[in-house]
């Protein structure tokens, strides 16, 4: 089947064509046409993401990004047989651009429609490369219980996955997310937007790659018994730090690389605690600061040594994509299922855990 995916949640406007090959029990995805339209250098001077300057963009590319899609996958809309599109969470003034065209496709060419949630979407998009799709098999190598740790700019969650679709939340944050706290403190450094990049840039050009952390900054949560994250005092020490003095250029490098040793240690650290317990056969990341070289080399060395498989998309699959919500729909779409596309909206706050 090949299906057309759209995403307008946050600042990307995104459109893929995929293929999903094969039959029930043993499928490939084929990615056709993956076309991102970045708006980052127009939410750059507001320091992040202005959500009605999101949709007034989405609205003038969404056309021309189907458009590149269709183009590159050298297919016609008569040969799709899925719409899939974000629903949420994220800007609602975002999100309806995406949510109203793929309604508007799917009366237009009669084709099904299906939501998908984004952060899900960001954690499917692992089953492009995970050999065994043993949720179907049963008789391939099971990958569940899997772990799925999901950090990007809104949402910090570990994820028990018993079974396909079937979740259970050990933690999520009670402040900011990871990436968040990425942003935040790039924006005290005076780095530029968005953070998690900026961060990573400017913890690279450190010195000596053994030297010991010259800045201390706390690691909230890392102790508790349970599995929320805690990012927002991380910002506070380094706000403090930034209040005591102006910082020059090399204080700001072993800044940014202290506050990003901070996070990726609570991200390991909770996550392999979770796997003692949880026992999973997988572990598997998600979202957009999984993009990040540091923390893609400390969870690879960790999980080599506890002998953990570990699941990581590639970059361009962590950051916001279409790719994704093609993959999610080709794995939740029931042939057969009655086309609801009346009852598709944007939901700010839609959960799927
Ligand atoms: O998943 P995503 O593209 O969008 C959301 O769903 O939020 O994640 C965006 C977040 C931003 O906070 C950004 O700073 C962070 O991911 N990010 C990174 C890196 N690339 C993007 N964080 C750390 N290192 C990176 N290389
Ligand atoms: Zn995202």
């Amino acid at each position: 089947m090949i299906i057309l995916a759209l995403e307008t949640s946050c600042d990307e406007t995104a459109a893929a064509i995929i293929e999903k090959k094969g039959g029930k029990n043993n499928f490939k995805f084929k990615i056709l046409a993956n076309i991102v339209f970045s708006q980052i250098k127009n939410h750059r001077q507001y320091g992040g993401v202005v959500p009605n300057l999101a949709a007034t963009l989405h609205l003038k590319n969404i056309l021309s990004c189907l458009d590149r899609a269709f183009k590159k996958a050298e297919i016609l809309p008569s040969e799709i047989d899925l719409i899939a599109v974000t629903v949420g969470p994220g800007l609602i003034p975002a999100l309806l651009v995406g949510v109203n065209t793929a309604k508007t496709l799917s009366w237009l060419w009669q084709k099904p429609l299906i939501g998908i949630n984004h952060v899900e979407a960001h954690l499917l998009v692992n089953w492009l490369n995970l050999k065994s799709v043993a949720h179907l098999t049963k008789e391939k190598e099971n990958i569940f219980p899997a772990i799925g740790l999901i950090v990007s700019g809104g949402h910090t969650q570990l994820v028990l996955i018993k079974d396909f679709a079937r979740y259970q939340l050990l933690g999520e944050t009670r402040d900011d997310a990871a990436g968040e706290a990425f942003d935040k403190i790039a924006r005290l450094l005076d780095l530029g937007y968005p953070g998690g990049p900026a961060i990573e840039k400017t913890a690279g050009k450190r010195s000596g790659k053994n030297k010991k952390e010259t800045v201390s900054l706390p690691r909230p949560m890392i102790k508790s018994a349970d599995f929320d994250f805690s990012f927002s005092g991380l910002k506070t020490a380094v706000s403090l730090l930034t209040k005591e003095k102006k910082l020059n250029e090399k204080e700001k490098i072993e800044v940014a690389f202290s506050a990003q040793k901070a996070v990726i240690d609570i991200l390991v650290s909770k996550t392999f605690r979770a796997a003692e317990i949880y026992k999973p056969r997988v572990i598997i990341l998600a979202g957009g600061v999984v993009a990040n070289g540091a923390l893609r080399k400390e969870f690879k060395k960790v999980s080599a040594s506890k002998k953990i498989k570990l699941a990581i998309p590639q970059i361009n699959h962590c950051t916001d994509n279409a790719v994704m919500v093609g993959v999610s729909a080709g794995l939740q779409w029931k042939k057969g299922e009655k086309n609801l596309w009346q009852n598709i909206t944007a939901q700010a706050n839609k959960r799927f855990v």
